[in-house]
């Protein structure tokens, strides 16, 4: 059978990415140009400034990409591209981009969720065993996610309020930290322990996740303490507000794989690189008899690989999409997967 080369590009948030994968499953070269340190001064991603840097790097990433494979535009089959969710103003630099050379070069135009990505990224290492359930957890998105077969999602939960990732860097911004916390929240809770008497974010018997009460808890310790004139352990603190978030996140997910009777977890999403709830899911999975895939590291935060490897299995199910297709800041992952 004849390869399939794809080219993915990535530009939802701040980090502007292009890759080649052949066949769904084999990266052949990738580029990602971070703008994390330009954002870190302002706690978060500064929006107008993400899609300015954003068009700046995307001819000199997709050029790379392609000259980093040793091809040429005429050698590709499909381009695909996020289309949503993301940043509107940052998505429109990607979408521009790869409509363009659809266009120029008349190569197939594949839409990409990005969660999908964030799910497929996974393909990259292991099959996909049907029916299976996604846990999704990023900087936006905290979801429950079914899947009876290659591009079928269902959501079975989510989050009421905010994101897991959301709920780290904002307890790391009250805590002083840089941007994005998680990463360095996670660090500090290897050298900390569980002290502080921190609620366990929506502990019922749903599928979904709350992230807000338990933020708002560290938002008034962190106040009272100053207040008493007291020190703030950061370490504790940041162990002890990641004990609560993995043992719901844990719970919740095993619950939810017992009671659809799925025996196969993929994790996904920029939380996904955290090592303690790495480790947890793998003792629990371990435990259980599930068969847990989680992405290597490199491709748990943003990064095109995951779009090129979404689009190979988005193209196989027909999807594709004319050049009138549009960014959109919100879209639901279950209508752009087949039913
Ligand atoms: O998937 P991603 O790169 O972007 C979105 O689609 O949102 O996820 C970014 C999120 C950020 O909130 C970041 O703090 C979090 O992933 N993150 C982590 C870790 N590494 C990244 N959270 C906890 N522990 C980590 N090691
Ligand atoms: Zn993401």
């Amino acid at each position: 059978m004849k390869d399939t080369y794809i080219l993915g590009i990535e530009s939802s948030c701040d980090e502007t990415s292009a890759s080649i994968v052949k066949n769904g499953r084999e990266e052949i070269s990738t580029v990602i140009a971070t703008q994390m340190d330009i954002h870190k001064v302002y706690g978060g991603v500064v929006p107008e400034i993400a899609s300015r840097n954003h068009v700046e790097n995307i001819t000199m990433v997709i050029e790379e990409t392609l000259s980093k494979a040793n091809m040429k535009l005429e050698d590709i089959d499909a381009i695909g591209v996020t289309h949503g969710p993301g940043l509107i103003g940052s998505l429109l630099i990607g979408l521009q981009a790869a409509k363009t050379l659809s266009f120029l070069y008349d190569k197939p135009l594949i839409p990409v969720h990005h969660i999908a990505g964030h799910i497929y990224a996974n393909r990259l290492v292991d099959e996909f065993n049907f029916p299976l359930i996604a846990l999704v957890i990023s900087g936006g998105h905290t979801d429950l996610i079914y899947m009876a077969g290659d591009y079928s999602f269902k959501k079975i939960g989510g989050t009421l309020d905010d994101a897991v990732g959301e709920a780290y860097d904002k307890v790391a911004k009250i805590m002083g930290l840089d941007y994005p916390g998680g990463p360095i929240i996670d660090e500090l809770s290897k050298k900390g322990e569980d002290t502080y008497d921190l609620p366990i974010p929506l502990d019922d018997d749903s599928n979904n996740f709350s992230f807000s009460g338990i933020k708002s808890a560290v938002v008034n310790l962190v106040h009272n303490e100053k207040q008493r004139g007291n020190i703030i352990h950061k370490e504790n603190l940041a162990r002890s507000f990641q004990e609560r978030v993995i043992h719901i996140l844990t719970k919740k997910t095993m619950r939810a794989l017992k009671e659809n009777n799925i025996s196969t977890l993929l994790l996904a999403g920029g939380v996904s690189a955290n090592s303690a709830l790495r480790e947890r899911f793998t003792e629990l999975c371990e435990k259980e008899n599930i068969n847990l895939l989680i992405p290597p590291l490199k491709y748990c935060t943003d990064n095109a690989t995951m779009i090129a490897t979404a689009a190979y299995y988005a193209y196989q199910k027909g999807i594709t999409s004319d050049l009138l297709l549009n960014a959109k800041a919100t879209i639901s992952l279950e209508k752009e997967g087949i039913e």
